[in-house]
């Protein structure tokens, strides 16, 4: 598959997932999908709870389940980020007028993405509005001097 494909594949999925947040309480709704060497494809979205602490982002849903299903590396990863009053279709997200910013994923996400992303050299991380208002990233640009343990 062309990476154009691929990218537009990836965000159809994140808009999807988006659409099984569970977010009562930031009413911002997160939907990932990434893709693993075989081509295999996982989703995940946010999953809050009432001691805030505890929620889980998209993006880590997205690779845990991937991990928990015996994958160890992810090729490229989208994420799509919205309020709800956005909506949730992708004509919704399309057509939105309001200002709202990519969900570039957080710092804890960022490390573990670099557990499983390493010397990715093509695609990695897209943060997209919609299916035609992406951004394509580097996670050596998001996360310089990376830990690792050695
Ligand atoms: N969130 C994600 O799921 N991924 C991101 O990249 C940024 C933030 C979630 C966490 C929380 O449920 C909501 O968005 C607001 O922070």
């Amino acid at each position: 598959m062309l990476k154009d494909d691929i990218i537009k594949l990836l965000i159809r999925e994140a808009i999807s997932a988006r659409k099984n947040a569970y977010a009562p309480y930031s009413k911002y709704l997160v939907g990932a999908a990434l893709i693993v060497p075989s081509g295999r494809i996982y989703t995940g979205c946010n999953i809050e709870n009432s001691s805030y602490g505890l929620t889980n982002c998209a993006e880590r849903t997205a690779i845990f389940k991937a991990v928990s299903e015996g994958q160890r590396h992810v090729d490229a990863i989208a994420i799509v980020g919205a309020p709800l009053d956005v909506g949730l279709e992708s004509e919704d997200l399309e057509a939105s007028q309001e200002d709202f910013d990519y969900a570039y994923p957080c710092g804890a996400c960022r490390q573990v993405m670099a557990e499983f992303l390493p010397d990715s050299k093509d695609i990695d991380i897209i943060v997209a509005k919609s299916e035609s208002d992406y951004r394509v990233l580097k996670l050596e640009d998001m996360l310089p001097y990376t830990f690792e343990l050695v």
